[in-house]
């Protein structure tokens, strides 16, 4: 398969990746989480180090194995995941938010272990800081690549991150389709920029990641 050869076009490039879940807690033995399984970021990761690139992969708890020569940081929670990412952009080429952050946290982390005493029970969430849009708006931001899960209207909700974060590139893909994303091996993912688009039909993971990986050299390397 073409998509799997082995290619220089990332040498000597430096790629920062987010990839994973985030856990935000909400006492000493419970968080709020979701789905992602990680798959997505450690197959880009992957085809990003066997083009050549140095990859630092931000990695939220997945169960997944580290891909070859890839220099990886766990982190936990959204607000750790974005000093990670604060701490190692500064000499990053390439960014590419693939994590699934969670959008808010619990204002109050309960020091103790909340008991069952009442019949209800109501939390409070902020906002957690857009890793992906502090990145793009740097000074000396890398060229930076975004991902938009989305259940419906998945082109104009995507065009529309596109510009609101000012990012290079967004890969979107359709989170309501079953077969594809989230916990799944396959994806299939709809790739826009400014001027552009490119549809990557359903795919394996890893053959996809590649074919990301191309399309990100080639814009990168015409910006
Ligand atoms: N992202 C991030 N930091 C956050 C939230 C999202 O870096 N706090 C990144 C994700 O890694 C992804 C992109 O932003 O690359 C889009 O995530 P998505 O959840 O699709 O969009 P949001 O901007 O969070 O908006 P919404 O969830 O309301 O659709
Ligand atoms: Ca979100």
């Amino acid at each position: 398969i073409p998509n799997n050869k082995i290619e220089d076009g990332l040498a000597g490039v430096n790629v920062l990746i987010t990839a994973g879940p985030t856990r935000e807690a909400i006492d000493p033995v419970r968080f709020l989480s979701n789905h992602s399984s990680g798959k997505m970021g450690y197959a880009i990761a992957k085809a990003a180090s066997q083009a050549g690139a140095n990859v630092t992969l931000v990695s939220g708890p997945v169960s997944l194995q580290t891909p070859t020569d890839v220099n990886r940081v766990d982190v936990s929670s959204a607000s750790d995941m974005h000093k990670a990412v604060m701490s190692h952009v500064s000499d990053c080429d390439i960014f590419i938010g693939c994590a699934a952050v969670a959008d808010y946290r619990p204002v109050n982390v309960g020091e103790q272990k909340i008991k069952k005493d009442n019949n209800e029970l109501t939390l409070t969430f902020t906002k957690n800081p857009d890793i992906l849009a502090d990145v793009a708006k740097l000074d000396h931001a890398p060229f930076t690549v975004g991902f938009a899960a989305e259940t419906q209207n998945v082109r104009d909700y995507a065009l529309k991150k596109l510009k609101a974060k000012r990012l290079n590139m967004i890969a979107a893909n359709d989170v309501s389709n079953k077969d594809i994303g989230f916990d799944s091996d396959k994806n299939a993912l709809s790739v826009f920029w400014n001027n552009g688009e490119e549809h990557l039909a359903i795919a394996d993971k890893e053959q996809l990641a590649f074919s990301l990986i191309e399309l990100i050299t080639k814009k990168y390397k015409s910006n």
